[in-house]
Order: C-alpha cells, then sequence, then structure tokens
C-alpha cells in the first residue's frame, strides 16, 4: 500500500515523538533534550535522547535512531506499512482504504479464523494438562523439574490420546473441516472418511511469532518413542525459516547478545534459570532468514552447542551465515557431552553464567579447532598449522581485531607475529586471484555485465562509487515515499555494480507490487555468500548521528555520481558520433539535476 506524502506528514504531525516514547520509555528532560534508559539496548546510564524540535530520536551508546515511524518499526519490529497503520490508528486518521482483491480479502480473513484455531487449541491443550487425562504429561514435566510459572509463560499442553479429540473439540467451537485442515491440526483419516488429529498423546509446545501470536506447535512423545518430536507443517500462518523459538521473549530481554540453543527443552531450561535471551531453531538448520531475523534485535550472538562433532558442525555451518547479516558471533561448548538442559540441572545457573562469558569469538573457536589437528612441536605441521590460522584471519578486515588476535594465537603457540602475518598477506593475495578467476571464468562474451563487473572490481569497497549506489539503496529500502521520488530520476539498471543492480530490480519490484522491502527476502535471491554480504549490508543501517550532515543533497550528489558512470560506461563502449554527441548533452542535462526529495 502506498499512502500519500500528506497523509504520512500528517501521521508525522499528530505523534508527537516525545509522547510515543514516553509510553515505552521513560524521559527526563535536560536542556532542548528529553533523555532516558535507551529501550535497543542494555544500560544503566540514559544514552538515548529525543528531540522535541527536530522530532528525531538518537542513541549515543547504541547509534540507533530516526524518526517516530523508525521507532516504532524498532520497537514493535514492524514494517514501515505497519508503523504508519499502527500511527495513524493511535491519532485517530483514516487511512485510505485498500481495495483488496477477492481473493486476498479471503486468505486475510482466514488468516485470522486459522490463528484463532491456534488460540483456542493452545489454551484446549493447556487445560488438558491439568486434567485428570493429562496426568502422565504433567509428572513426565514434574521430573523435567518445568516449573508451573514457566508452563504458564510458554502455554505448555497436552494433546490427548485419542484419535479425534480436538477435531471433536474444535468442531464444538463452531470451526470448519475446511479451516481446520488449512491449520494442519487436523489430517484427514488415511483410509476412508473423516478426520483425525495430528498431534496424540504429546506435550505440546506452542510456537510464538515476535507479536506472541501462536502460530504453530511443536509437540514431544512422553516416552522414548521416534519421532521424538513433530512439528506443524507449513501453512498459512507457519514458515519454520522465518521464526526461532523463544524470540518473543528474547527480543526484549534487553542482554547484549541472544543465545541460540539446539531444542525446545533447552529455551525452556534456560528460561527458567534466568536466561530470557535465548532462542532455538524449529527442528531446521538455520539460515539467513533466522540471521536477518536476529540481527533485528541484537549484535551478539552465542552459539550454544553440544561439544561433539554434529555439534561442533553445526557452529561451523551457522557461522558465515550469522556473520553475513553483521553478527558478532561466539561460540559457547558445553563440556561433557551434555546439552544445556543437563548442565544447568547438574551444574546450576551460576557455571552456565561463568560459560557465557568464557565463550571464544568465532575466530578463536576456529583457531583452536586447527589447533586440535597438528602437533605445534614438529616443524612441519607447525607451518601447515600456521597457514591454516592465516587463511581465516585473512578474512578480517579490522585491524584492532587482526591485532588482538595475532597476539593472542602469538602468545599460544610461540609463533611470531610477524610470520603469522607474513602468511595471511600470501592468503590474501591467493584469496583475490581466486575471486578474480572466478569472477572471469563464470561470464561467457563480451557482455555489457561483464563491462559492468570489471568495472565494479576496480572500486575499492570505500570508492564513492560504490558507496553512492549502496547508499542510495539503503535510503530507498527504509523509505517508500523517498523511493517513489527517486524512482522517477534513476532505474534500477543503472546502478553500476552487478550485485547491486539486481537488489536494485528486486526492491523497485517488491514496492511495485505494493509488498514492503523485507531483508531477508531480497537477501534469498542471491546464491553466493559474497553477495549476500554485500545485500545485506544495504539493510544493516549505519546511523548518522551528524545532525548538520545534508541527506537531500547528499542523495542528489549520489544520484549524479551513478549516472555519470553509466554515461562514461557507454562513452566508452560506443563509436557512433551521434550517441557520443548525445552522451556529451545527457552529461550537461545532468549538472543541472536536483531532486526535491525532503519537500516533495
Ligand atoms: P529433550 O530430548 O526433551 O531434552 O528435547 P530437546 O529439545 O533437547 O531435543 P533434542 O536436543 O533431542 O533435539 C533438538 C531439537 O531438534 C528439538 O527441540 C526439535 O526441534 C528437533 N527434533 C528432535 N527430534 C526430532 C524429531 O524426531 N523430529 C523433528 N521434526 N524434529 C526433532
Ligand atoms: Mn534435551
Amino acid at each position: 500500500m502506498y499512502y500519500p506524502e500528506e497523509i504520512i506528514e500528517e501521521i508525522l504531525s499528530r505523534n508527537d515523538l516525545v509522547d510515543v516514547v514516553s509510553e515505552y520509555v521513560r524521559l527526563k528532560k535536560q536542556g532542548s533534550s528529553h533523555f532516558g534508559l535507551c529501550p535497543f539496548h542494555n544500560e544503566d546510564t540514559p544514552s538515548f535522547s529525543v528531540s522535541p524540535d527536530k522530532q528525531m530520536y538518537y542513541c549515543f551508546g547504541c547509534q540507533s535512531g530516526g524518526n517516530v515511524f523508525t521507532f516504532i518499526m524498532q520497537m514493535e519490529n514492524y514494517s514501515f506499512v505497519d508503523a504508519v497503520k499502527y500511527l495513524a490508528a493511535r491519532a485517530n486518521i483514516d487511512l485510505p482504504q485498500a481495495e483488496y482483491s477477492e481473493e486476498v480479502k479471503k486468505e486475510l480473513k482466514e488468516r485470522e479464523i486459522v490463528l484463532n484455531i491456534h488460540k483456542e487449541t493452545a489454551k484446549y491443550f493447556y487445560s488438558n494438562l491439568q486434567s485428570q487425562r493429562g496426568k502422565l504429561a504433567d509428572e513426565y514435566l514434574r521430573s523435567r523439574k518445568v516449573k508451573d510459572k514457566i508452563r504458564k509463560l510458554f502455554g505448555i499442553g497436552y494433546a490427548n490420546a485419542d484419535y479425534a479429540d480436538l477435531y471433536k473439540y474444535l468442531l464444538y467451537k463452531g470451526y470448519s473441516e475446511e479451516m481446520m485442515l488449512i491449520s494442519g491440526l487436523i489430517i484427514p483419516r488415511k483410509k476412508g472418511k473423516g478426520y483425525i488429529d495430528r498431534f496424540r498423546d504429546r506435550i505440546m509446545f506452542p510456537i510464538f511469532d515476535v507479536h506472541n501470536n501462536i502460530i504453530g506447535f511443536g509437540g514431544r512423545v512422553l516416552d522414548d518413542s521416534l519421532p521424538k518430536y513433530m512439528n506443524s507443517p507449513e501453512t498459512i500462518l507457519f514458515d519454520k525459516s522465518k521464526n526461532l523459538y523463544g524470540l518473543n521473549y528474547a527480543r526484549t530481554a534487553k542482554e547484549e547478545n541472544i543465545l541460540i540453543v539446539e531444542g525446545y527443552m533447552d529455551v525452556i531450561s534456560l528460561y527458567q534459570a534466568g536466561f530470557k535471551n535465548v532462542v532455538a531453531s524449529l527442528g531446521t538448520a538455520f539460515n539467513y532468514q533466522h540471521a536477518a531475523l536476529l540481527k533485528r534485535y541484537t549484535n551478539e550472538v552465542v552459539l550454544v552447542y553440544d561439544s561433539d562433532a554434529a555439534g561442533i558442525k553445526a557452529a561451523l555451518r551457522a557461522m558465515p551465515i550469522l556473520s553475513s547479516v553483521g553478527l558478532k558471533i561466539r561460540v559457547l561448548q558445553i563440556p561433557g557431552e551434555k546439552d544445556p538442559d543437563d548442565f544447568i540441572k547438574e551444574k546450576g545457573a551460576e557455571a552456565f553464567r561463568d560459560l557465557i562469558m568464557k565463550a571464544l569469538s568465532s575466530v578463536m573457536f576456529q583457531v583452536n579447532l586447527i589447533k586440535k589437528k597438528y602437533d605445534i612441536e614438529d616443524v612441519e605441521q607447525k607451518i601447515q598449522f600456521t597457514m591454516e590460522v592465516a587463511n581465516i584471519l585473512s578474512k578480517l578486515n579490522n585491524s584492532i581485531e587482526m591485532e588482538v588476535y595475532l597476539t593472542q594465537i602469538a602468545e599460544e603457540t610461540g609463533i611470531s607475529k610477524e610470520s603469522i602475518f607474513e602468511e595471511i598477506k600470501k592468503a590474501r593475495e591467493r584469496n583475490k586471484r581466486i575471486n578474480r578467476h572466478n569472477k572471469f571464468s563464470s561470464l561467457p562474451n563480451e557482455s555489457k555485465e561483464e563491462q559492468k563487473s570489471s568495472i565494479s572490481n576496480r572500486i575499492d569497497e570505500k570508492d564513492g562509487l560504490y558507496k553512492a549506489q549502496l547508499n542510495i539503496l539503503r535510503v530507498i529500502s527504509k523509505n517508500e515515499s523517498i523511493f517513489q521520488i527517486i524512482k522517477e530520476h534513476l532505474s534500477f539498471s543503472e546502478f553500476i555494480d552487478p550485485t547491486f543492480s539486481k537488489a536494485a530490480m528486486l526492491i523497485y519490484q517488491a514496492y511495485d507490487k505494493d509488498n514492503s522491502i523485507e531483508a531477508a527476502k531480497i537477501i534469498n535471491h542471491f546464491e553466493s555468500v559474497e553477495e549476500q554480504n554485500q545485500v545485506s549490508f544495504i539493510f544493516n543501517e549505519e546511523k548518522n548521528d551528524d545532525k548538520e550532515y545534508d541527506v537531500e543533497k547528499a542523495i542528489n550528489d549520489q544520484i549524479k555520481l551513478i549516472k555519470k558512470a553509466n554515461i562514461d560506461l557507454k562513452s566508452r563502449t560506443t563509436t557512433d558520433i551521434y550517441e557520443i554527441q548525445a552522451l556529451i548533452e545527457q552529461k550537461k542535462q545532468l549538472e543541472k539535476l536536483y531532486i526535491n526529495i525532503i519537500s516533495g
């Protein structure tokens, strides 16, 4: 839905930022600003400021900042469109009604009913657990030391053993068989007519989304039978790759990091021990969408995996995915082949807190794994070790971090910092050659793409043109109204860098389809980690704290730079005199271009 600028303006002017923020944060006036404890990171002294004049907020601690829309998007994890709806309702402003097609209307209605089915079902399961029929399940949970308070918080329940127990209950509550089937909680009988429950005689864990809607269930058997867990299938509500168990609580835990564990019971057990910042993926491998989701709520994750081979493999697999969205990663290994639940029960919460403190950075975790493979006393093996370590370190681009690791590794191994660094330089050269080789060998003839790509190769990351493309993409993906203005002047094909150009196309398309921009969806269109890294950079905002910075001028300069690069590219490849003249004329016109963005 695209809302006219006047409406956005009206919503802005009728939702005073100080009032809106005050609903979440206790603010104190100090000079011309209001200060409070930042809701987006954990702190003891206020570094979160709201300026009533500018109607902007900024945190000196975590660098988040923006206007009232940004605030609600960040606070409630809403898309821009959702934030518009929320703030319009708050100020009693009627939004123009979207003209939904019959099909969309039908789907919205279905969603609503299926959400209600889930809510009713969770209540029903919960009451079963307290009833006579749930006695064994109740005993099982007691044996695993799950307290009543936690049962309630996580809505843990029990699915009765009868074949069509839930089916009958939902029928009695007035739901149609069609909706029950869509919910995935009821399935057709394999033989003959009729329906049965998907989950029978299992302990039931409702799965919440970040807004605390129940969107699915996981069910565990009471004994050792198999399969141990069953999860809801994909439905109109439930997508495993977009949700994490426990995130509804973890996102407001206000801890420095979020712990990632493997199972439902680990989340519950850690939460009970006081670690509310814990999530698990829902019986699937960690993916980019999970990573992007986490990045909205934290900057650091701690991977908590068993120390067995499978656990290490899972951690190594998750690392590049997590780091591609800019998350800092540490790895916590539980000693002695235990899962977090066992460990907490045996050693207690304090011992676990200690493990979190001691969790290694992803780099040192990998270095330690390499160390185990080699005997550093042996000269040959020492060289091998140094080469492998250098390869890991060569991927760092922060020199302070590099120095810290070099020092630590030199101390632990007795290999000098200089020799490790020599190897790092060699590794970097090697990687560069491989990258170059891959880029050229993957391209067929002299295509336009190739020219573009070879130009973009010459662009250093710090280069103005690269930055200009990145910045414009950041701006348009964040702000639909600015996008609507910019798209009149800049087409997606004008982005010089092929990856950015493709990202731009996807962003333009998403807006055209009336959708809001979902970073994860866009990133999913790219296959290589390098491309995904580059694209996710569009969505990891670097907030600007320079208040005098003229955004409009910057955007204009950047658009000009991109357009000029296009003209240069064309002039280099044409020999047609008329076209050359036309290009010279275009360049002249470009000088005069000025796009009014802020005033519309
Ligand atoms: P407990 O065994 O009760 O301690 O549960 P847990 O949560 O520790 O489970 P476990 O470590 O065995 O498995 C980790 C996660 O993998 C679970 O929470 C489930 O999400 C998933 N999982 C385990 N077993 C199965 C299974 O048989 N089928 C499916 N679909 N998922 C499973
Ligand atoms: Mn377990």
